[in-house]
């Protein structure tokens, strides 16, 4: 099984594209749709559906397909949900994925997706020891892999930094409502990286995310002990790792 079909649903658009399991890279061009403005679960499935009919010419009947979600996945389960509808709270998700879309579904975090690309086609490929992966979107997320090996959901864009929960000072979605210069910006992605850092002493920060490709602008702004990297597969990553997991599962 060489491609696979990945699907990432974030806060603000639902993106696809089949993926090339050999390159670690796009088969065709991606296809995106706005996330409906109520998000709940139904809404979703069924901008999910179209995205799947937009590939079906490409895509084999029985093949199976991953997908992201901004949330903790246990078991298939949604246990909380911090930048979609609230009714997605408690859903056995992958199961109701499944059942509406007629296939089998794998369903990820998004940041442990995009952790899972890296480490296998990008930034942090060969990497030996800990490296915690960041997405800085809507919301911030986190994968932590330590040689090879994920440690999954973990919701390390929801510590607590200065007294705040570090997503709702530090997310590139932050930046964009409260106007904050690149600098400003820095200085708080300053406190959340020395403060990761000393908790957890990885050997390596990757950087993913839309902004990442932006990277120049404030990566160098950051004064850290632990090289901090962009992603290489930047937003094109979630999608790479929910189509990798797919297949893996699928053997
Ligand atoms: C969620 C995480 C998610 C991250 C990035 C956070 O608000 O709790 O599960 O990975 O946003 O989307």
């Amino acid at each position: 099984m060489s491609t696979v079909l990945g699907i990432d649903i974030g806060g603000s658009g639902v993106k696809g594209a089949p993926v090339d399991l050999t390159k670690g890279d796009f088969a065709a061009d991606r296809h995106r749709i706005a996330t409906p403005s109520k998000s709940t679960p139904k809404n979703v499935v069924r901008v999910v559906g179209e995205i799947i009919d937009h590939f079906s010419g490409s895509l084999d009947k029985e093949s199976p397909i991953g997908i992201t979600v901004p949330a903790p996945v246990r078991h298939g389960k949604i246990p909380m949900m911090a930048n979609l509808d609230d009714s997605w709270e408690g859903l056995a998700a992958e199961k109701f994925f499944s059942d509406e879309l007629g296939r089998s579904v794998t369903l990820v975090n998004d940041a442990d997706a995009a952790g899972l690309a890296e480490v296998q086609f990008g930034a942090a490929k060969g990497t030996e020891g800990i490296v915690i992966l960041t997405t800085l979107g809507t919301g911030i997320g986190t994968a932590v892999i330590n040689d090879g090996v994920m440690l999954p959901n973990t919701e390390l864009g929801h510590i607590e930094v200065d007294g705040h929960d570090a997503e709702s000072r530090a997310a590139m979605s932050v930046k964009e409502n409260e106007d904050l210069s690149w600098k400003e910006w820095a200085k708080r992605l300053q406190r959340y990286y020395e403060t990761m850092q000393m908790l957890f002493w990885p050997d390596l920060f990757v950087v993913g995310g839309g902004v990442s490709k932006k990277h120049e602008k404030f990566l160098p702004l950051l004064d850290l002990e632990t090289p901090i990297v962009p992603a290489q597969l930047q937003n094109k990553a979630g999608i790479i790792g929910a189509a990798w997991l797919a297949a893996e599962r699928a053997r």
